[in-house]
């Protein structure tokens, strides 16, 4: 059985927050806002280890507490100037630890919302795949191009348009080769797609929504908060 490896890049300044530390490290349920989803991951017995890439400047990791995860977390300095090369620097980093065919799946720090039953499904659904797949949404809205003064210029009709999420899981071999052909990559499918890859599509969920700005933190605390609710009634 192939392993399956999380990485969760963790390496962004957040700078769109407007707020004087990373968002992934703001306070979220009670909590540095990526502990959710390491902990999630942590959850899932298939996936072999969390790999969290930090910023090697980063200050805050050391003064939160991750012991919940005894075995499972790692924390890798390696985060490097986009998402695609902290990526990239934690694929060099597993090199020899993963085999070509074995899994790589990246999750954002700033997707805290993602559920472990998700997760499963999306496993599930990428079987034995090739290639591998991405959470992602259908487009429900209509979409517009503006080429500046906030004028429409253009209605893009939106059949077959997807938002990706992540979780984005690919073999360690194709995923390693698309971020060396396209490190500008701003997801790992894009990469994947660079060198040919036809990534699977997996229905995602509204509720895995990127924290973006500081609008987006008491939506995402709600939801945190419903799942919590939902596990205590169903235990
Ligand atoms: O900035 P954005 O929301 O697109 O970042 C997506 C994810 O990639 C975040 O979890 C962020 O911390 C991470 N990231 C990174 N290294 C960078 C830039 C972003 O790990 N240089």
């Amino acid at each position: 059985m192939p392993k399956i490896f999380a990485l969760v890049p963790a390496a962004g300044q957040g700078t769109r927050m407007g707020e004087a530390f990373p968002k992934q490290y703001l306070p979220l349920a009670g909590r540095p806002m990526m502990f959710h989803s390491l902990e999630t991951l942590a959850a899932v017995d298939r996936i072999t280890a969390v790999i969290a890439i930090l910023s090697p400047m980063d200050r805050h990791w050391g003064a939160h507490d991750w012991s919940a995860f005894p075995d499972k977390i790692e924390a890798l300095f390696a985060g490097g100037a986009t998402r695609g090369a902290s990526v990239a620097n934690a694929l060099a980093m597993l090199e020899g630890r993963a085999a070509p065919t074995d899994w790589v799946l990246v999750h954002d720090a700033a997707r805290p919302c993602i559920g472990r039953e998700l997760v499963e499904q999306f496993l599930d659904e990428v079987g034995d795949d090739p290639v591998g797949g991405l959470l992602a949404m259908p487009l429900a809205d209509t979409l517009k191009r503006s080429e500046g003064l906030l004028r429409v210029s253009e209605t893009i009709p939106r059949e077959g348009l997807w938002r990706a999420q992540t979780p984005q899981m690919f073999r360690y071999d194709i995923l390693r080769r698309g971020l060396a052909r396209k490190p500008e990559a701003t997801d790992e499918s894009q990469a994947v797609e660079s060198v040919g890859g036809m990534p699977k599509l997996v229905q995602g969920a509204n509720a895995n929504f990127k924290v973006t700005f500081t609008d987006d933190l008491p939506i995402a605390e709600m939801i945190l908060a419903r799942r919590v609710a939902d596990e205590e009634t169903s235990s």
